[in-house]
Protein backbone atom coordinates (compact mmCIF):
# COMPACT_ATOMS: atom_id res chain seq x y z
CA UNK A 1 0.00 0.00 0.00
CA UNK A 2 2.09 3.52 -1.23
CA UNK A 3 1.20 6.07 0.75
CA UNK A 4 2.53 10.09 -0.22
CA UNK A 5 1.36 12.54 1.96
CA UNK A 6 1.61 16.66 1.34
CA UNK A 7 2.04 18.39 4.11
CA UNK A 8 1.60 21.80 4.59
CA UNK A 9 0.69 23.68 1.33
CA UNK A 10 -1.46 26.06 0.31
CA UNK A 11 -4.57 23.66 -1.16
CA UNK A 12 -6.94 25.13 -3.97
CA UNK A 13 -9.99 23.00 -4.45
CA UNK A 14 -12.32 25.03 -6.86
CA UNK A 15 -14.96 22.16 -7.15
CA UNK A 16 -15.74 23.07 -2.78
CA UNK A 17 -14.05 26.84 -2.91
CA UNK A 18 -11.34 25.73 -0.66
CA UNK A 19 -8.28 27.89 -0.79
CA UNK A 20 -6.87 26.77 2.98
CA UNK A 21 -3.33 25.40 4.25
CA UNK A 22 -4.34 21.88 3.97
CA UNK A 23 -2.64 18.45 4.15
CA UNK A 24 -3.13 15.86 1.76
CA UNK A 25 -3.26 12.26 2.27
CA UNK A 26 -2.62 9.79 -1.54
CA UNK A 27 -3.27 6.21 -1.01
CA UNK A 28 -2.82 3.98 -3.94
CA UNK A 29 -3.29 6.37 -6.37
CA UNK A 30 -6.33 8.34 -4.78
CA UNK A 31 -7.12 11.00 -2.73
CA UNK A 32 -7.85 9.56 0.74
CA UNK A 33 -7.95 12.73 2.78
CA UNK A 34 -7.77 16.49 2.32
CA UNK A 35 -7.38 18.00 6.03
CA UNK A 36 -5.22 19.99 8.63
CA UNK A 37 -3.07 18.87 10.49
CA UNK A 38 -2.96 14.67 8.82
CA UNK A 39 -0.77 12.57 11.04
CA UNK A 40 -0.07 9.06 9.52
CA UNK A 41 3.63 7.71 8.37
CA UNK A 42 3.41 7.77 4.81
CA UNK A 43 6.40 6.42 2.38
CA UNK A 44 6.77 9.54 1.40
CA UNK A 45 6.01 13.00 2.50
CA UNK A 46 6.22 16.17 0.28
CA UNK A 47 6.75 19.77 2.13
CA UNK A 48 4.40 21.97 0.63
CA UNK A 49 5.36 24.70 2.83
CA UNK A 50 4.41 27.85 0.59
CA UNK A 51 3.46 26.38 -2.72
CA UNK A 52 -0.17 25.77 -3.98
CA UNK A 53 -1.38 22.17 -4.10
CA UNK A 54 -4.27 22.48 -6.69
CA UNK A 55 -5.38 19.51 -8.96
CA UNK A 56 -3.58 18.31 -11.94
CA UNK A 57 -4.25 21.10 -14.68
CA UNK A 58 -6.27 20.03 -17.33
CA UNK A 59 -4.83 21.15 -21.22
CA UNK A 60 -7.89 20.89 -23.50
CA UNK A 61 -6.24 21.70 -26.31
CA UNK A 62 -3.02 20.15 -27.23
CA UNK A 63 -1.27 18.90 -30.53
CA UNK A 64 1.10 16.27 -30.15
CA UNK A 65 2.16 15.67 -33.57
CA UNK A 66 1.95 11.64 -33.32
CA UNK A 67 1.65 10.00 -35.47
CA UNK A 68 3.52 11.64 -38.67
CA UNK A 69 5.04 14.45 -37.40
CA UNK A 70 7.24 12.55 -34.96
CA UNK A 71 10.34 15.87 -35.71
CA UNK A 72 7.97 18.01 -33.78
CA UNK A 73 6.49 16.33 -31.25
CA UNK A 74 5.88 12.78 -30.04
CA UNK A 75 3.07 11.44 -27.39
CA UNK A 76 6.37 11.05 -24.89
CA UNK A 77 7.82 14.56 -25.12
CA UNK A 78 4.54 16.24 -25.35
CA UNK A 79 3.28 14.86 -22.45
CA UNK A 80 7.18 15.45 -20.66
CA UNK A 81 6.46 19.03 -21.74
CA UNK A 82 3.04 18.91 -20.27
CA UNK A 83 4.21 17.38 -16.98
CA UNK A 84 7.12 20.14 -16.90
CA UNK A 85 4.12 23.02 -17.48
CA UNK A 86 2.13 21.47 -14.71
CA UNK A 87 -0.86 19.59 -16.70
CA UNK A 88 -1.72 16.02 -15.73
CA UNK A 89 -4.13 16.05 -18.49
CA UNK A 90 -4.25 16.26 -22.20
CA UNK A 91 -6.73 16.35 -25.17
CA UNK A 92 -4.89 15.72 -28.43
CA UNK A 93 -5.92 17.34 -31.25
CA UNK A 94 -6.85 14.91 -34.42
CA UNK A 95 -5.08 17.04 -37.55
CA UNK A 96 -1.92 14.31 -37.44
CA UNK A 97 -1.02 13.04 -40.23
CA UNK A 98 -2.70 10.18 -40.55
CA UNK A 99 -5.55 12.29 -39.46
CA UNK A 100 -7.03 10.60 -36.41
CA UNK A 101 -10.24 9.64 -38.27
CA UNK A 102 -10.25 6.11 -37.77
CA UNK A 103 -10.40 3.80 -34.56
CA UNK A 104 -6.42 2.38 -35.76
CA UNK A 105 -5.11 5.92 -35.23
CA UNK A 106 -6.86 6.22 -32.29
CA UNK A 107 -5.81 2.76 -30.76
CA UNK A 108 -2.11 3.63 -31.95
CA UNK A 109 -2.07 6.79 -29.88
CA UNK A 110 -3.65 4.89 -27.41
CA UNK A 111 -0.73 2.62 -27.20
CA UNK A 112 2.01 5.55 -27.62
CA UNK A 113 0.40 6.59 -24.85
CA UNK A 114 0.27 3.78 -22.67
CA UNK A 115 4.05 2.69 -22.89
CA UNK A 116 5.19 6.52 -23.31
CA UNK A 117 3.48 9.15 -21.53
CA UNK A 118 3.88 10.37 -18.62
CA UNK A 119 0.21 12.42 -18.56
CA UNK A 120 -2.94 11.54 -18.83
CA UNK A 121 -3.41 11.56 -23.17
CA UNK A 122 -7.48 11.87 -24.37
CA UNK A 123 -7.37 11.42 -28.00
CA UNK A 124 -10.20 14.22 -29.86
CA UNK A 125 -11.43 12.40 -33.38
CA UNK A 126 -11.81 14.28 -36.26
CA UNK A 127 -15.48 15.50 -36.66
CA UNK A 128 -15.15 15.53 -40.60
CA UNK A 129 -12.74 12.42 -42.51
CA UNK A 130 -9.52 13.54 -43.31
CA UNK A 131 -10.61 17.26 -41.56
CA UNK A 132 -12.09 18.16 -44.94
CA UNK A 133 -15.13 19.47 -44.20
CA UNK A 134 -17.58 17.49 -46.43
CA UNK A 135 -18.23 14.10 -45.03
CA UNK A 136 -18.74 13.40 -41.42
CA UNK A 137 -16.16 10.63 -39.78
CA UNK A 138 -17.32 7.23 -38.60
CA UNK A 139 -18.39 8.62 -35.08
CA UNK A 140 -19.40 5.99 -33.50
CA UNK A 141 -16.49 4.26 -34.15
CA UNK A 142 -14.36 6.85 -32.96
CA UNK A 143 -16.60 6.70 -29.48
CA UNK A 144 -15.69 3.10 -28.86
CA UNK A 145 -12.11 3.71 -29.55
CA UNK A 146 -12.50 6.51 -26.97
CA UNK A 147 -12.23 9.55 -28.24
CA UNK A 148 -13.90 12.08 -25.40
CA UNK A 149 -14.55 15.15 -28.07
CA UNK A 150 -14.81 15.69 -31.99
CA UNK A 151 -13.18 18.27 -33.66
CA UNK A 152 -12.01 19.32 -37.07
CA UNK A 153 -9.30 22.01 -35.10
CA UNK A 154 -6.86 23.26 -37.89
CA UNK A 155 -9.56 23.18 -40.63
CA UNK A 156 -12.81 24.62 -40.80
CA UNK A 157 -16.22 23.21 -41.51
CA UNK A 158 -17.79 25.54 -44.33
CA UNK A 159 -20.44 23.33 -44.89
CA UNK A 160 -23.78 24.57 -42.04
CA UNK A 161 -25.14 21.13 -43.26
CA UNK A 162 -22.41 19.01 -42.89
CA UNK A 163 -21.99 21.33 -39.41
CA UNK A 164 -25.44 20.22 -38.13
CA UNK A 165 -25.53 16.92 -38.79
CA UNK A 166 -21.79 16.52 -36.58
CA UNK A 167 -24.06 18.22 -33.77
CA UNK A 168 -26.89 15.99 -34.00
CA UNK A 169 -24.46 12.91 -33.74
CA UNK A 170 -21.99 14.28 -31.21
CA UNK A 171 -25.51 15.05 -29.24
CA UNK A 172 -26.44 11.28 -29.64
CA UNK A 173 -22.86 10.39 -27.72
CA UNK A 174 -23.25 13.33 -25.34
CA UNK A 175 -19.80 14.37 -26.26
CA UNK A 176 -18.54 18.50 -27.14
CA UNK A 177 -18.08 19.61 -30.82
CA UNK A 178 -14.91 21.70 -30.16
CA UNK A 179 -14.89 24.23 -33.25
CA UNK A 180 -11.97 25.91 -34.53
CA UNK A 181 -14.18 28.81 -35.89
CA UNK A 182 -13.13 30.35 -39.59
CA UNK A 183 -14.58 31.58 -42.41
CA UNK A 184 -12.22 30.34 -45.04
CA UNK A 185 -13.45 32.76 -47.43
CA UNK A 186 -13.02 35.46 -45.26
CA UNK A 187 -9.67 34.31 -44.24
CA UNK A 188 -8.16 33.57 -47.58
CA UNK A 189 -4.24 33.79 -47.78
CA UNK A 190 -4.72 35.72 -44.57
CA UNK A 191 -1.29 35.88 -42.31
CA UNK A 192 -2.29 38.29 -39.37
CA UNK A 193 -5.14 40.49 -38.15
CA UNK A 194 -7.01 42.42 -40.51
CA UNK A 195 -6.01 46.20 -39.28
CA UNK A 196 -3.34 48.85 -39.03
CA UNK A 197 -0.42 46.24 -38.80
CA UNK A 198 -1.19 44.13 -41.89
CA UNK A 199 -1.52 47.62 -43.74
CA UNK A 200 1.80 48.40 -42.66
CA UNK A 201 3.54 44.84 -42.69
CA UNK A 202 2.13 44.57 -46.11
CA UNK A 203 0.54 41.13 -45.17
CA UNK A 204 -3.26 39.89 -45.93
CA UNK A 205 -4.69 40.47 -43.47
CA UNK A 206 -7.67 37.92 -41.26
CA UNK A 207 -10.89 39.51 -40.12
CA UNK A 208 -12.00 39.41 -36.75
CA UNK A 209 -15.05 38.38 -38.46
CA UNK A 210 -13.98 35.61 -40.03
CA UNK A 211 -14.33 33.73 -36.59
CA UNK A 212 -17.32 35.49 -35.66
CA UNK A 213 -19.30 34.57 -38.46
CA UNK A 214 -18.70 31.02 -37.97
CA UNK A 215 -19.14 31.59 -34.01
CA UNK A 216 -22.95 33.13 -34.77
CA UNK A 217 -23.69 30.02 -37.13
CA UNK A 218 -22.53 27.38 -35.24
CA UNK A 219 -24.51 29.08 -31.92
CA UNK A 220 -27.97 29.14 -34.22
CA UNK A 221 -26.82 25.26 -34.95
CA UNK A 222 -26.47 24.22 -31.55
CA UNK A 223 -29.40 26.10 -30.34
CA UNK A 224 -31.28 24.16 -32.90
CA UNK A 225 -29.95 20.51 -32.54
CA UNK A 226 -29.33 21.48 -28.48
CA UNK A 227 -25.65 19.82 -28.38
CA UNK A 228 -22.35 20.40 -26.96
CA UNK A 229 -20.61 23.20 -28.44
CA UNK A 230 -17.16 24.46 -27.22
CA UNK A 231 -15.31 27.02 -29.10
CA UNK A 232 -11.40 26.74 -29.47
CA UNK A 233 -9.24 29.96 -28.62
CA UNK A 234 -11.52 32.27 -29.13
CA UNK A 235 -9.99 35.13 -30.11
CA UNK A 236 -12.08 38.73 -30.62
CA UNK A 237 -14.16 41.07 -29.31
CA UNK A 238 -16.99 40.17 -31.14
CA UNK A 239 -16.62 36.36 -29.81
CA UNK A 240 -16.53 36.63 -26.58
CA UNK A 241 -19.81 39.26 -26.91
CA UNK A 242 -21.38 36.37 -29.36
CA UNK A 243 -20.76 33.17 -26.53
CA UNK A 244 -22.06 35.74 -23.72
CA UNK A 245 -25.37 36.66 -25.14
CA UNK A 246 -25.91 32.93 -25.89
CA UNK A 247 -25.55 32.01 -22.51
CA UNK A 248 -27.72 34.51 -21.91
CA UNK A 249 -30.29 32.74 -23.69
CA UNK A 250 -29.51 28.85 -22.34
CA UNK A 251 -27.13 27.86 -25.46
CA UNK A 252 -25.06 24.90 -24.39
CA UNK A 253 -21.88 26.34 -25.43
CA UNK A 254 -18.79 26.86 -23.54
CA UNK A 255 -15.62 28.31 -24.85
CA UNK A 256 -11.69 28.66 -24.17
CA UNK A 257 -8.68 31.24 -24.76
CA UNK A 258 -4.93 30.47 -25.18
CA UNK A 259 -2.60 32.58 -23.15
CA UNK A 260 -0.99 34.35 -26.32
CA UNK A 261 -4.15 35.85 -27.31
CA UNK A 262 -4.26 37.06 -23.63
CA UNK A 263 -0.89 38.58 -23.84
CA UNK A 264 0.34 39.05 -26.92
CA UNK A 265 -1.17 41.55 -30.02
CA UNK A 266 -0.56 41.65 -34.01
CA UNK A 267 1.67 45.48 -32.90
CA UNK A 268 4.27 42.68 -31.56
CA UNK A 269 4.50 41.57 -35.69
CA UNK A 270 6.70 44.14 -36.61
CA UNK A 271 9.95 42.09 -36.80
CA UNK A 272 7.97 39.42 -39.21
CA UNK A 273 8.74 37.16 -36.79
CA UNK A 274 6.93 33.93 -37.35
CA UNK A 275 6.96 32.69 -33.85
CA UNK A 276 4.09 35.10 -33.58
CA UNK A 277 2.11 33.54 -36.56
CA UNK A 278 -0.45 31.74 -35.28
CA UNK A 279 -4.06 30.91 -36.41
CA UNK A 280 -6.37 32.22 -34.91
CA UNK A 281 -3.95 35.49 -35.21
CA UNK A 282 -2.70 38.03 -32.44
CA UNK A 283 -5.42 40.56 -32.35
CA UNK A 284 -5.55 44.26 -30.97
CA UNK A 285 -5.17 45.76 -27.85
CA UNK A 286 -9.14 46.15 -27.33
CA UNK A 287 -9.98 42.21 -27.85
CA UNK A 288 -6.84 41.54 -25.78
CA UNK A 289 -8.76 43.17 -23.18
CA UNK A 290 -11.92 42.03 -23.92
CA UNK A 291 -11.03 38.35 -23.40
CA UNK A 292 -9.26 38.83 -20.16
CA UNK A 293 -12.85 40.70 -18.81
CA UNK A 294 -14.68 36.87 -20.39
CA UNK A 295 -12.23 35.45 -18.53
CA UNK A 296 -13.03 37.14 -15.36
CA UNK A 297 -16.94 37.39 -16.07
CA UNK A 298 -16.96 33.90 -16.32
CA UNK A 299 -18.16 34.18 -20.34
CA UNK A 300 -14.95 32.45 -21.42
CA UNK A 301 -14.66 29.02 -19.35
CA UNK A 302 -10.80 27.45 -19.36
CA UNK A 303 -7.90 28.59 -20.29
CA UNK A 304 -5.50 26.09 -23.06
CA UNK A 305 -2.37 26.44 -24.45
CA UNK A 306 -2.96 25.16 -28.19
CA UNK A 307 0.72 23.57 -28.17
CA UNK A 308 1.26 23.67 -31.76
CA UNK A 309 5.04 22.43 -32.24
CA UNK A 310 6.50 23.50 -35.91
CA UNK A 311 9.51 22.33 -37.25
CA UNK A 312 12.32 24.85 -36.99
CA UNK A 313 13.34 24.65 -40.96
CA UNK A 314 9.52 25.25 -41.71
CA UNK A 315 9.03 27.88 -39.02
CA UNK A 316 11.95 30.19 -40.32
CA UNK A 317 10.77 30.21 -43.42
CA UNK A 318 9.21 33.84 -45.23
CA UNK A 319 6.31 35.23 -43.19
CA UNK A 320 4.08 34.12 -45.57
CA UNK A 321 5.56 30.78 -45.82
CA UNK A 322 5.66 29.86 -42.82
CA UNK A 323 3.20 27.82 -40.62
CA UNK A 324 0.44 28.73 -38.22
CA UNK A 325 0.99 27.73 -34.39
CA UNK A 326 3.18 28.57 -30.94
CA UNK A 327 4.19 26.45 -28.38
CA UNK A 328 2.68 26.46 -25.00
CA UNK A 329 2.56 23.71 -22.55
CA UNK A 330 5.96 25.09 -20.79
CA UNK A 331 4.67 28.61 -20.17
CA UNK A 332 0.92 28.54 -19.84
CA UNK A 333 0.96 28.29 -16.13
CA UNK A 334 3.87 31.18 -15.62
CA UNK A 335 2.47 33.55 -17.99
CA UNK A 336 -1.72 33.39 -16.54
CA UNK A 337 -0.35 33.47 -13.24
CA UNK A 338 2.17 36.51 -13.74
CA UNK A 339 -0.04 38.23 -16.37
CA UNK A 340 -3.50 37.97 -14.40
CA UNK A 341 -3.38 36.58 -10.98
CA UNK A 342 -0.10 38.91 -9.81
CA UNK A 343 -1.88 41.55 -12.06
CA UNK A 344 -4.65 40.94 -9.72
CA UNK A 345 -7.14 40.74 -12.88
CA UNK A 346 -8.14 36.93 -11.44
CA UNK A 347 -7.95 35.23 -8.23
CA UNK A 348 -5.85 32.44 -7.95
CA UNK A 349 -9.10 30.53 -7.39
CA UNK A 350 -10.47 31.75 -10.59
CA UNK A 351 -7.61 30.78 -12.31
CA UNK A 352 -7.40 27.25 -11.15
CA UNK A 353 -10.70 26.44 -11.90
CA UNK A 354 -10.43 27.43 -15.53
CA UNK A 355 -7.11 25.35 -15.80
CA UNK A 356 -8.73 22.38 -13.93
CA UNK A 357 -12.48 21.95 -12.42
CA UNK A 358 -13.64 24.07 -15.70
CA UNK A 359 -11.52 21.65 -18.83
CA UNK A 360 -12.95 19.03 -17.02
CA UNK A 361 -16.74 19.54 -16.92
CA UNK A 362 -16.32 20.45 -20.69
CA UNK A 363 -15.09 17.15 -21.78
CA UNK A 364 -17.13 15.41 -19.32
CA UNK A 365 -14.31 13.97 -17.24
CA UNK A 366 -14.15 12.46 -13.58
CA UNK A 367 -10.97 14.41 -12.90
CA UNK A 368 -9.89 18.55 -12.15
CA UNK A 369 -10.59 18.18 -8.22
CA UNK A 370 -9.14 17.32 -5.12
CA UNK A 371 -12.07 15.46 -3.71
CA UNK A 372 -11.56 12.74 -1.62
CA UNK A 373 -11.75 9.23 -3.81
CA UNK A 374 -10.44 11.13 -6.89
CA UNK A 375 -7.35 9.96 -8.99
CA UNK A 376 -4.83 11.71 -7.49
CA UNK A 377 -3.84 14.29 -9.91
CA UNK A 378 -2.02 16.62 -8.46
CA UNK A 379 0.30 20.08 -9.19
CA UNK A 380 2.30 21.64 -6.47
CA UNK A 381 3.42 25.52 -7.56
CA UNK A 382 6.13 27.50 -6.77
CA UNK A 383 4.25 30.76 -7.75
CA UNK A 384 6.78 33.07 -6.25
CA UNK A 385 9.90 31.62 -8.40
CA UNK A 386 11.07 33.80 -10.86
CA UNK A 387 11.82 31.67 -13.83
CA UNK A 388 13.15 33.23 -17.49
CA UNK A 389 11.67 30.70 -20.44
CA UNK A 390 14.62 29.79 -22.08
CA UNK A 391 13.16 27.75 -25.72
CA UNK A 392 16.86 25.69 -25.02
CA UNK A 393 15.29 24.70 -21.60
CA UNK A 394 11.94 23.12 -23.25
CA UNK A 395 10.92 19.27 -23.03
CA UNK A 396 9.21 19.63 -26.13
CA UNK A 397 10.93 18.79 -29.41
CA UNK A 398 9.52 22.56 -30.81
CA UNK A 399 11.14 25.88 -29.86
CA UNK A 400 8.26 28.04 -31.66
CA UNK A 401 7.53 30.22 -28.53
CA UNK A 402 7.40 34.00 -28.43
CA UNK A 403 7.81 34.36 -24.95
CA UNK A 404 11.90 33.54 -25.15
CA UNK A 405 13.35 35.53 -22.61
CA UNK A 406 10.56 36.43 -20.96
CA UNK A 407 11.11 36.53 -16.57
CA UNK A 408 7.53 34.92 -15.15
CA UNK A 409 6.55 34.35 -12.03
CA UNK A 410 5.84 30.92 -11.22
CA UNK A 411 7.63 27.29 -11.28
CA UNK A 412 6.09 23.44 -11.17
CA UNK A 413 7.66 22.37 -8.11
CA UNK A 414 6.32 18.59 -8.13
CA UNK A 415 3.45 16.86 -9.84
CA UNK A 416 1.52 13.75 -9.57
CA UNK A 417 -0.48 11.67 -11.86
CA UNK A 418 -2.66 9.19 -11.27
CA UNK A 419 -0.83 8.54 -7.94
CA UNK A 420 2.74 8.74 -9.27
CA UNK A 421 5.22 11.29 -8.72
CA UNK A 422 6.85 12.37 -12.31
CA UNK A 423 8.39 15.55 -11.42
CA UNK A 424 10.18 16.36 -8.41
CA UNK A 425 12.01 19.61 -6.84
CA UNK A 426 10.96 21.98 -10.05
CA UNK A 427 13.28 19.88 -12.38
CA UNK A 428 13.67 15.95 -12.40
CA UNK A 429 11.78 14.47 -14.44
CA UNK A 430 11.40 10.47 -13.32
CA UNK A 431 11.00 8.30 -16.75
CA UNK A 432 7.97 6.71 -16.81
CA UNK A 433 7.95 3.43 -18.15
CA UNK A 434 4.62 2.40 -18.12
CA UNK A 435 2.55 5.59 -18.79
CA UNK A 436 0.10 7.07 -17.09
O1 LIG B 1 -1.99 28.17 -35.05
C1 LIG B 1 -2.53 27.08 -35.15
N1 LIG B 1 -1.81 25.94 -35.26
N2 LIG B 1 -3.86 27.01 -35.15
C2 LIG B 1 -4.52 25.86 -35.40
O2 LIG B 1 -5.72 25.89 -35.40
C3 LIG B 1 -3.76 24.64 -35.73
C4 LIG B 1 -2.42 24.67 -35.15
C5 LIG B 1 -1.51 23.59 -35.69
O3 LIG B 1 -1.91 22.43 -35.76
O4 LIG B 1 -0.35 23.89 -35.98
Amino acid sequence: MSKVLIKGGRVINPLNRVDDIRDVLIENGRIKKVDKGISVSADKVINADNLIVCPGLIDIHVHLREPGREDEETVETGTRAAVKGGFTTVACMPNTEPVADSAAVIEYIKEKARSNALARVLPIGALTKELKGEELSPMNELIEAGVIAFSNDGESVMDAEVMRRALEYSKMFDVPVIVHAEDKQLSVNGQINEGLYSTVLGLKGIPAAAEEVIIARDLILAKMTGAKIHFAHVSTRGSVELIRRAKEEGINVTCEVTPHHLTLTDAMIESYDSNYKVNPPLRSEIDVLALREGLKNGTIDAIASDHAPHALHEKEREFQFAPFGVIGLETTLPLVLTELVEARELSLLSLVEKLTINPAKILGLDLGTLSEGSAADITIIDNKAKVKVDINNFQSKSKNSPFHGWVLNGKVSCLIANGKVVVEDGNSIIPCKEGV
